[in-house]
């Protein structure tokens, strides 16, 4: 049997699913529930200073976004961190703990950028007994207004300095959340790992306006006539935050840097994708949200059977298996060759795959043949694009069929070169070459 244990960064739970801070973490009740679901751990909605408290829209906070089974396929929200007076979240963090010593609680805390701040947060923290705190960079909206989120998230500076801070006063691992509003996800991480953070959680929202009412011509969700931007999340992000925790995977500056995987997980194959581009673990938010607690039994089982047919024993052989796969472009073989294939027993005939390509791409799909409706590769003119298996309808109808070594290309005309094979370490390529030459 799979062995789903978790350790991360000395943070141990009994499987790699927690919950993303988030309302499914904002209260103790939900956390029970959540922990009597099975889920591995929670990152407590996040908390913030005793200051001024925050008070959030009594609107509508979400706008959607729906495949054409209505099913959600990204969510917005415009919510705040957590609502609640500090000293009840602590007291219910403490009691929870207690009541679940061998499940995960990591405390997610914003407080605005200034030392005093830090230095008087974390002893209250600590003494709650949580396993480890996670530093919200990320909130997009709000709270970034006033100084802190993503508006510190944006500015690797800051994040060094706040981690060094947390570093400082608490012997609590340091997970650093960071925010993927900004182009290149590697300079947070660099300064988080600068600042001596134990690991990374990523992606917290995306800057999203997902509709407009056009009657009222204002975004979704609108409250009282008005709307902002909101953080996107939910399935549609997933692709977003998986190339995101891949940089930081295969970025030599932090290599081996543990990572929290957050972003539209919603399956345990999710969770697997992640686990390969060097994930620890995963956080969900969004697939809880709408499908309740519950799913995480779908998540182990899952993961679990896949394991055991793939023969994996732990986690640890999974993580960041996918990571040396993924690589620039220029060192992709571009001797390798691929053609779109038609299954006839399986074609509907609904001639989606000819018009995508005879008007957009390559003109490599027939649609009559000696007068008969009928669709068939010209291998003679298909590039390999993969369009026709993306717009079918009918899964594994289309597929892509390498050719083999020696096999000739009728496109090109050449012969596939099987000393072209490796291109990563082929004399031709110019990197290949640069670094022989160093
Ligand atoms: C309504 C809502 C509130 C959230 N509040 C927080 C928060 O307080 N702190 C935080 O770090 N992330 C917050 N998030 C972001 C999630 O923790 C998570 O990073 C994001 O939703 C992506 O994961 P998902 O695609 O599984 O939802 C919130 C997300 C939602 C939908």
């Amino acid at each position: 049997m799979a062995d789903l244990r978790n350790n991360f960064v000395g943070i141990k739970s009994p499987n790699p699913f927690w919950l993303a801070s988030a309302p499914p973490t904002d209260k103790a009740y939900n956390v029970e529930r959540a922990f009597k679901a099975g889920w591995g751990g929670v990152v407590w909605k996040t908390l913030g200073s005793e200051g001024p408290p925050v008070v959030n829209v009594n609107g509508p906070r979400y706008g959607a976004i729906w495949g054409a089974d209505r099913r959600l396929l990204g969510l917005n929200n415009i919510e705040l961190i957590t609502d609640r007076p500090l000293q009840v979240n602590l007291q219910e963090m403490k009691q929870v703990k207690m009541n679940w010593p061998d499940r995960a609680l990591i405390a997610s805390i914003m407080v605005p950028c200034v030392e005093e701040e830090w230095k008087a947060i974390l002893p209250l923290v600590e003494e709650t007994g949580a396993d480890g705190i996670e530093l919200n960079f990320g909130c997009p909206h709000g709270m970034s207004e006033r100084g802190m989120g993503a508006a510190v998230g944006q500015v690797p500076e800051y994040i060094e300095m706040v981690v060094r801070w947390c570093k400082q006063y608490t012997r609590m691992p340091v997970i650093t959340k960071l925010t993927p509003n900004i182009t290149d996800i590697r300079k947070p991480a660099r300064a988080a790992k600068a600042g001596g953070t134990d690991a990374v959680s990523l992606i917290n929202t995306i800057n999203s306006i997902v509709s407009v009412d056009l009657d009222s011509f204002a975004p979704s969700p609108t409250v009282d006539g008005k709307g902002t931007h909101g953080g996107y999340c939910g399935p549609a992000v997933k692709p977003i935050a998986l190339n995101m925790v891949a940089e930081i995977a295969r970025d030599p500056e932090t290599y081996g840097l543990p990572i929290s995987g957050i972003g539209g997980v919603t399956t345990w194959r999710d969770a697997a994708e992640f686990l390969a581009l060097g994930a620890g673990n995963v956080q969900v938010c969004t697939a809880a949200m709408t499908y309740g607690f519950k799913i995480v039994q779908e998540m182990i089982s899952g993961l679990s059977d896949w394991m055991d047919e793939k023969g994996h024993r732990t986690l640890d052989d999974i993580t960041g298996r996918a990571v040396p796969n993924v690589t620039d472009w220029q060192y992709l073989n571009l001797n390798y060759v691929a053609k779109a294939h038609i299954d006839q027993d399986a074609c509907i005939k609904c001639g989606r795959c000819h018009i995508a390509c005879e008007d957009t791409s390559h003109q490599a799909i027939t649609h009559l043949v000696n007068g008969v409706r009928h669709f068939e590769v010209k291998e003679e003119e298909c590039v390999g694009c993969n369009l026709c298996v993306n717009v079918c309808p009918v899964e594994n109808c289309i597929t892509m069929v390498p050719l083999a070594a020696g096999a000739l290309d009728q496109r090109t005309g050449r012969t596939v070169d099987p000393t072209y094979a490796n291109w990563t370490t082929h004399p031709n390529n110019p990197v290949a070459q640069r670094q022989a030459a160093e």
